[in-house]
């Protein structure tokens, strides 16, 4: 009894005195530290550097750990690299059977040095800073210098295959982005991966290019720190190839030095004046890589910054910065990524205009050089951000170079790069409750703009040939007119100006004629654009009703902001006295009319798709583009079809170029006969509506490739006006009638029904029943449900 309590007594009192008291550098087998504040570190010899817990930032977590003892700033040199910090408690003991052990306060094992077997003798803490496991036979069992943090210190050498690790952050110690990697055929390279257990990015922000000759051997291959902070990698054959050249008198040699990977990625050689008057600091030595904002090989990964920063060199170290309107994810991380302040979504855009929803954060000097999706080129820096405000995907455009590179989040590599000049447009929504939520109508009024048309019906027929209608459209001019400025204050777009010279060329001398329209003649031309010729379609309108060049050039201008993939697009203009030309870019294969009026049928899938392009294309007319456009003529003649078979929505924006003064009224015509809305046909508000009514007939057309009026004697009754006909079998549950011999469209019962039941709720006579083009384009999507349409005509016999 008397024997264990002295041994109690012992323990209690000579180990606290053995650890207070031992600067020889030698641990004894079964030492124990405790991670607490009294805890008394292990000591190498001179006290330079010592080994056990350091207390963290938050005072309750501790990491076993060396650093340089002799300096206030306690500067750590190597870690367990599989646990960053433990809780207050825990344990470290050198164990005779398996080395050193960590445990948790509850005496879980968090980590061992392993395998020691029983050689082990005792630990000794070296002046040189590295921990070894010494051997009965005086060998070394296991020693910190092999496995290495993210630090290495003079003397201590590497073997090809060791890894340095960069800490998280400069107080948390797990695992960061950058890595410096020894590779086994001898090249020094440092790179970054995004997550810890995921493979390296393959950018190399730094790569010695020491890698052996192919048959040489491997040995001698090894990674020297010396005494002077240099940095050498040995070949085989003796030979050196120095790591960095220190710009600095090299400091006297009895200073500290260390080589640490730091957590911004930054591989430096640091010094430090061993005497310390506790003013003095770390001094970089030298740095690698030279520029790490520079990552122009990167193909994947965020860059030296997280996503969506915006990486600055200062003093040869990145400075992470997110762009306004950006916040870090990890506000703890200055180096991590930045997330946006709104939610990107094509849904919302269709919410309300672009204009009104988004601006732009407009960023001189800085690009984000990699991951575009789209590349527009050549362009301008207007044309550009135009671009991107309208493409619902674009969340940043860079201009650089007359080149516009769009790009989808995340955003990466960002940097400032003084090359070209580049200008970045970050979107951003400009309030959180985007205008215009159906039902909610807060929509600015000019949008909804009903006007009177004060004309009556002058013709006698329906079916008069040409209809006479009140410019009704040309009110919607007078209306918008004032707005144009507001809305507008540069007026700029991307149009071109031609000379009436340049158009007689380019169409050689109006040669080749595309088409005839109630405007003027359409001619074929070829265009030298950026070394490269390009097909134009030239519009000669020979009825043009602005008096001045100013208003002329207002409306063009109108046009040409229109920017949709379902548009036909307005190129440039030509204005010399009466000759007023608009030129569009060329649709290869021609108009809607041409293509759908054919045997056998064009498929069922190509012409759906074609509804649901000009269905978008008029969402975009009526509610997105910075001035509502009604078309008033929408019929196949006016759909062209590009190179990829998409639509293309052709002359919108002519009824405000044919506005006349007030004697000339009557002879302005727009409007299609079979397309017409009842309501131009009465004293009765006219808007929008139009246009879904004549899309309504266009859409029964696709459905159906017949026109909207067949003049042919019918087997049938009630054949000859196709929405006539179109409700008889809607409501006779004959809907294979419509799409006779269409064997691809009845297998598409579901679809073929939808489409029919829009086209009825399109042609409803009483315009309010109609619904707006963006819940028609919808319904044609399958996004809501379409209801069984009225009769179309309840007021006809
Ligand atoms: C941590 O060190 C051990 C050896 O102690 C090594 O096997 C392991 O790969 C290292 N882990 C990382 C993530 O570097
Ligand atoms: C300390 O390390 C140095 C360099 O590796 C070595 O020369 C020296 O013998 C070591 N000291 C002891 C006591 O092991
Ligand atoms: C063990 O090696 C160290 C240096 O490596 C030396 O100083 C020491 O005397 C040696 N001890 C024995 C017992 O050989
Ligand atoms: C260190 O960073 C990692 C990764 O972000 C995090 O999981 C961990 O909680 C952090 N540790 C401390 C002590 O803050
Ligand atoms: C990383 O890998 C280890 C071992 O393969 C696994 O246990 C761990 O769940 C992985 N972590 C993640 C985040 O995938
Ligand atoms: C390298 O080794 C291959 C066979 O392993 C041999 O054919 C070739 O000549 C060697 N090249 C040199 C430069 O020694
Ligand atoms: C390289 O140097 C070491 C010692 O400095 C020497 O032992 C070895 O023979 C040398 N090897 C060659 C190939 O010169
Ligand atoms: C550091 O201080 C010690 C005594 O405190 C002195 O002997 C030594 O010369 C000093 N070294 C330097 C580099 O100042
Ligand atoms: C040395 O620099 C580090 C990082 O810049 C800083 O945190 C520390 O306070 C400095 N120490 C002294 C003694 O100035
Ligand atoms: C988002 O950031 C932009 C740019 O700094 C700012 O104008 C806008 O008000 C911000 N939006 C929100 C909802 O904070
Ligand atoms: C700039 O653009 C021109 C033509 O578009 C091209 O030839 C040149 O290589 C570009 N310059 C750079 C640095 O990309």
């Amino acid at each position: 009894m008397a024997y264990t309590f002295f041994h109690l007594i012992f323990f209690i009192f000579l180990i606290p005195l053995c650890s207070l008291a031992q600067n020889n550098g030698r641990v004894p087998l079964g030492s124990i530290l405790t991670a607490n504040e009294a805890s008394n570190p292990w000591l190498s010899p001179s006290g330079d550097f010592a080994f056990g817990f350091q207390q963290l930032e938050d005072k309750d977590l501790f990491l076993l750990s060396i650093w340089y003892h002799n300096i206030p700033d306690k500067t750590v040199v190597w870690y367990v690299n599989s646990s960053d910090s433990v809780p207050r408690g825990s344990t470290v003991k050198l164990d005779a059977q398996i080395g050193l052990v960590l445990r948790d306060p509850q005496g879980f094992q968090l980590w061992s040095t392993n395998a020691i077997s029983n050689q082990l003798d005792h630990g000794f803490m070296n002046d040189t800073g590295n921990f070894v496991l010494k051997g009965r036979d005086n060998s070394s069992l296991w020693e910190s210098f092999s496995f290495p943090a993210d630090t290495i210190l003079p003397l201590q050498e590497l073997e090809t295959g060791s890894v340095l690790n960069s800490r998280h952050s400069e107080t948390n110690f797990s695992q960061g982005r950058f890595s410096l990697r020894f590779l086994d055929n001898g090249d020094l390279v440092l790179t970054a991966r995004t997550l810890p257990n995921t493979t390296y990015d393959d950018v190399v922000y730094y790569d010695s290019q020491t890698s052996k000759p192919t048959n040489t051997s491997n040995s001698g291959y090894r990674l020297v720190f010396n005494r002077n902070g240099i940095i050498s990698i040995v070949t085989s054959n003796n030979q050196t190839e120095q790591i960095g050249s220190p710009t600095l008198f090299p400091p006297v040699s009895e200073d500290y030095f260390r080589a640490t990977l730091a957590s911004d990625g930054i591989l430096a050689s640091y010094y430090h004046p061993r005497n310390s008057t506790g003013n003095q600091n770390w001094t970089v030595l030298w740095s690698k890589p030279d520029d790490i904002c520079d990552t122009a090989a990167a193909a994947t990964g965020s860059g030296a910054c997280g996503y969506n920063s915006i990486c600055n060199l200062v003093n040869g170290r990145p400075v992470c910065e997110c762009p306004d309107g950006y916040t870090l994810l990890d506000p703890n991380d200055k180096y991590g990524s930045c997330m946006p302040n709104y939610t990107q979504s094509c849904g919302e855009v269709e919410q309300g205009t672009a204009g009104e929803l988004y601006d732009f954060v407009v960023i001189n000097g800085a690009d984000w050089p990699r991951s575009d999706y789209q590349v527009m080129t050549p362009s301008t820096e207007v044309g550009c951000r135009e671009a991107c405000l309208h493409d619902c995907f674009c969340a940043a455009a860079i201009f650089r170079n007359n080149t516009c590179y769009k790009k989808k989040l995340p955003l990466s590599n960002g940097w400032n790069s003084g090359v070209l000049n580049p200008v970045a447009f970050l979107k951003y929504r400009k309030s959180d409750a985007p205008p215009g939520i159906e039902g909610s109508s807060s929509r600015p009024k000019d949008r909804e703009t009903l006007i009177v048309v004060e004309s009556v019906l002058l013709g006698s027929s329906f079916f008069l040939n040409i209809l006479l209608i009140v410019a009704a459209c040309s009110g919607f001019y007078l209306i918008y007119k004032k707005n144009i400025v507001k809305s507008h204050p540069n007026g700029e777009t991307n149009l071109r100006y031609f000379t009436y010279k340049e158009l007689v060329e380019a169409t050689n001398g109006f040669k080749e004629e595309l088409g005839r329209g109630s405007f003027g003649i359409v001619y074929k031309g070829e265009l030298q654009i950026s070394s490269k010729s390009s097909a134009i379609a030239v519009k000669k309108l020979d009825r043009v009703a602005q008096d001045t060049e100013k208003e002329f050039r207002a409306e063009v201008n109108t046009i040409g902001q229109t920017n949709h993939k379902n548009l036909v697009r307005l190129l440039g203009f030509c204005d010399e006295g009466q000759n007023r030309l608009l030129v569009y870019e060329y649709m290869r294969n021609g108009t809607l009319s041409s293509f759908l009026f054919t045997t056998p049928k064009p498929s069922w899938k190509l012409r759906t798709q074609i509804a649901m392009g000009i269905a978008r294309g008029l969402v975009y007319l009526h509610e997105e583009c910075s001035i509502q456009i009604i078309h008033c003529d929408i019929k196949p003649q006016n759909i062209l079809l590009d190179d990829y078979y998409n639509a293309r929505i052709s002359d919108f924006g002519m009824a405000k170029l044919l506005v006349m003064n007030q004697s000339r009224t009557l002879t302005n015509i727009r409007g299609t006969k079979g397309y017409v809305a009842p309501e131009w046909f009465r004293n009765t508000q006219v808007s929008a509506k139009v246009d879904v009514y004549s899309f309504g007939v266009l859409l029964l057309e696709i459905i159906c490739c017949r026109r909207s009026v067949e003049d042919i004697e019918s087997v049938e009754e009630g054949y000859a006006i196709l929405t006539d006909w179109v409700w008889d079998c809607f409501q006779e549950r004959r809907l294979d009638t419509l799409v006779e011999n269409d064997s691809e469209a009845l297998n598409d019962k579901t679809m073929l029904e939808r489409f029919v039941k829009v086209g009825i709720w399109c042609v409803q006579e009483d315009s309010s029943i109609r619904p707006k083009m963006r819940k028609v384009s919808q319904m044609l999507e399958g996004i809501v449900e379409v209801m069984v349409p009225p009769c179309p005509s309840p007021f006809a016999s």
